[in-house]
């Protein structure tokens, strides 16, 4: 009997097409989150899940998910993910990395340009008809170039966003767990130091860590009030990396130059008052949106997807400590 498998997003059918001979498949065609319920009870006979990221896949739902073996997920971030969980049950985890650098990359730094440029608060005052005139002291921004930028999380996205850094001539400060290789910094022209120096130089401070018990909420009121008062910071991470209320807080006061957000600490909901501030720009968690980055992460997760039901360690496995089991 074909193993069966479910994928709770929409794929397009080229991502897809190398399961259809061997598995059976069902998939959620809608462009909108699968029900939890209708999840859980599909998931009663599936070997494989494809979840995306926004699918919370806790105990209940492995509880309720007797012959899992593999859980391959649409996305490099996997915390929503019980991995703990799943290991203890025997089933493998992979997520997808490498192939949304450079999206993701592109994406901080069309926040950082963004927010400098006042680029969002520029375009609506053009539409409402506020544009009467032009002066030379209106409407100023600050300039990228030349400017520190601080990385917090020196991975893949984050060192992708070092070398988009040296066109704009930056001083680039990070902080990681560990500091990188000595022969990259030099490449990346990349400077470690402490997390309270990376806060309080930076003229834009970029998170790229990804959510762990150890970095949820690593940015809070102390780590804010650090900053400079004319200073940006940009998420393209996870939104519980920042505490989103302090956020607000800091930003309503004017006490930092202003944020771009793409993550949201309760995605999709957003901490009251942070639409009201016109020194933000929110974006709808697209760090990946690009079709081309897109379809790689589908074919990415379908890879590791059937190497895992064919009994192969995924080429991104997340839980290699269940392979001993
Ligand atoms: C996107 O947020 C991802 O983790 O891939």
């Amino acid at each position: 009997m074909k193993m069966r498998i479910l994928i709770t997003g929409n794929l397009p059918e080229n991502v897809i097409s190398p399961l259809k001979e061997k598995y059976d498949i069902e998939i959620n065609r809608k462009d909108r989150p699968m029900d939890r319920q209708e999840m859980i009870s599909k998931l009663k006979d599936k070997q494989g899940l494809l979840p995306m990221l926004n699918d919370s896949i806790n105990e209940e739902v492995l509880n309720s998910s007797p012959h899992l073996k593999m859980i391959a997920n649409f996305g490099v971030g996997y915390n929503n993910i019980d991995v703990r969980s799943a290991t203890a049950r025997g089933i493998m985890v992979s997520n997808t990395p490498g192939v949304l650098t450079e999206a993701t990359a592109e994406l901080a730094f069309t926040l950082i340009l963004g927010v400098s440029r006042r680029l969002v608060e520029g375009d609506r005052m053009v539409r409402e008809g506020r544009f009467k005139f032009w002066a030379p002291m209106l409407f100023l921004g600050r300039e990228v170039t030349g400017k520190t930028l601080g990385i917090i999380g020196m991975g893949k996205i984050g060192k992708a966003i070092a070398v988009k850094a040296r066109a704009f001539d930056m001083r680039v400060l990070y902080n990681n767990r560990k500091s990188i290789d000595s022969k990259e910094e030099e490449k990346l022209r990349a400077q470690y130091v402490d997390l309270k120096t990376l806060l309080a130089e930076s003229d834009f401070v970029s998170l790229n860590v990804p959510l762990t018990e150890e970095t949820k909420h690593l940015i809070g009121k102390n780590e804010l009030s650090l900053m400079k008062s004319t200073s940006f910071i940009i998420n393209t991470s996870r939104g519980a990396v920042i505490d989103e209320k302090a956020l607000v807080d800091v930003l309503r006061a004017r006490k930092i130059g202003g944020a771009g957000l793409d993550v949201y600490e309760n995605e999709p909901s957003l901490t009251p008052g942070l639409t009201d501030l016109d020194n933000v720009i929110l974006l709808p968690h697209i760090g990946s949106g690009t079709l081309e980055t897109r379809i790689k992460i589908g074919k990415l997760a379908v890879e590791n997807l059937i190497a895992g039901l064919e009994g192969r360690a995924p080429p991104n496995l997340v839980n290699p400590e269940v392979l001993k089991n």
